[in-house]
């Protein structure tokens, strides 16, 4: 690769408008000489006069616009076979005032360039730069970033399939066989009589304990993915998930909703509840807020949600420095999807977390 155009040196040559044709017949010309130090670059140069004729252009820039370096001094811009996009930038570049960067591909210039433009009164200067390397690293990094996310996205619902067969399997199996203890031992008390009295007290501790397993199998079922999401729906979910808020937090929940629930798709619905439940554990830990307001909007197109706190707030920044996962996560799940994810706080202003769902 060879040396790269310095842009500062430009800047001065055009500054001083050095391309002027008393400079150009000159044998000591400074300009020119620069100019023709320009043909060893790896980067293209290339000169317009106001009425575009070309006046300079390098090695580099007549090979990467497929141009006869030696033929084209002096032609004008519009009346060769050049690149539709070349001559875009051209007319973008006379219209502004400042310099202006554009980078163009990949169809029929067969390559990524970066085209850089230069100016002053009387000359247009254009740098080109190719830039198919930086074009094709970012590609790979793009491949790689959506293979890790498709991959993340999979192991998401293959664990939501294993809590929600896992909590089937807790509810009904155990569920059922403590129930039927229950039943068996409530039967021993009804039909026997004369049973001694530490005999009848242990019994019923027996099926005090047995209930308060029932409970508990419950919550952990519940906890691996409640039964209401699939069997009621999100909304009958997340108003449930409000109550339980509210029951270990002590914190009352405003809940609204506009729009009618309609069938949504699971994963959808999951990622959405998933979001929910991690955003109120978030203001469980951080929040010290006096109240929750919840937002479900069910309209036609999309499902929008707002879970707002008026607690401490923090400030956004944070988030780009942190090792915690859980807004990086809740942002990941939902945009991975096809929604849009966003967190509002600042510190002393409360928190808010806005998700839509289409
Ligand atoms: N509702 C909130 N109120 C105040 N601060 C919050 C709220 N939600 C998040 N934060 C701040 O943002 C930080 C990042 O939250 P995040 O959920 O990513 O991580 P975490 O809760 O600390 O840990 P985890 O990875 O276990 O979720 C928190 O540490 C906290 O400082
Ligand atoms: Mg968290």
């Amino acid at each position: 690769m060879g040396n790269r155009i310095d842009f500062c040196l430009l800047e001065e040559i055009f500054e001083k408008n050095m391309f002027e044709e008393k400079y150009f017949n000159k044998n000591d010309n400074v300009a020119l000489k620069i100019l023709m130090l320009l043909d060893d670059f790896s980067e293209g140069f290339l000169v317009l006069d106001t009425e575009d004729q070309i006046i300079f252009i390098n090695k580099k820039a007549a090979e990467v616009l497929a141009l006869d370096n030696d033929k084209i001094i002096g032609a004008n811009l519009n009346n060769i076979a050049l690149d539709q996009s070349i001559i875009d930038f051209v007319g973008k570049a006379r219209a502004g005032s400042t310099k202006i960067v554009e980078e163009m591909g990949d169809g029929t210039l067969g390559s990524w360039l970066e085209l850089e433009a230069i100016f002053n009164d009387e000359f247009l200067g254009i740098v080109i730069r190719d830039i198919k390397g930086r074009k094709e690293a970012q590609n790979e990094q793009k491949n790689s970033y959506e293979s890790i996310r498709n991959l993340n996205t999979h192991m998401q619902l293959a664990r939501e399939d294993e809590r929600a067969s896992l909590a089937r399997e807790i509810h009904d199996q155990l569920g059922q066989r403590l129930t039927g203890f229950k039943m068996e031992i409530d039967y021993i008390l009804r039909k026997s009589q004369n049973l001694e009295t530490f005999v009848t007290e242990k019994l019923r501790n027996v099926i005090n304990q047995i209930d308060r397993t029932i409970g508990t199998v419950r919550n952990i079922s519940r906890n691996l993915r409640p039964g209401i999401l699939d069997d009621f729906g999100l909304l009958a979910a997340l108003e449930w998930q409000a109550d339980e808020f509210t029951k270990t937090s002590g914190i009352p929940v405003f809940f609204q909703y506009l729009g009618e629930e309609k069938k949504t798709d699971n994963q959808k619905v999951t990622a959405i509840f998933r979001v929910y439940q991690e955003s109120l554990t978030n203001i469980m830990r951080h929040a010290k807020c006096t109240h929750v307001n919840v937002m479900v909007n069910f309209g036609a197109e999309k499902i929008a949600l707002e879970v707002a706190d008026n607690g401490k707030g923090f400030n956004p920044e944070i988030l780009k420095n942190q090792k915690s996962l859980g807004v990086f996560g809740m942002k990941e799940r939902i945009e991975s999807i096809g929604g849009k994810f966003e967190i509002e706080s600042a510190e002393g202003k409360g928190t808010k977390v806005k998700l839509e769902m289409p």
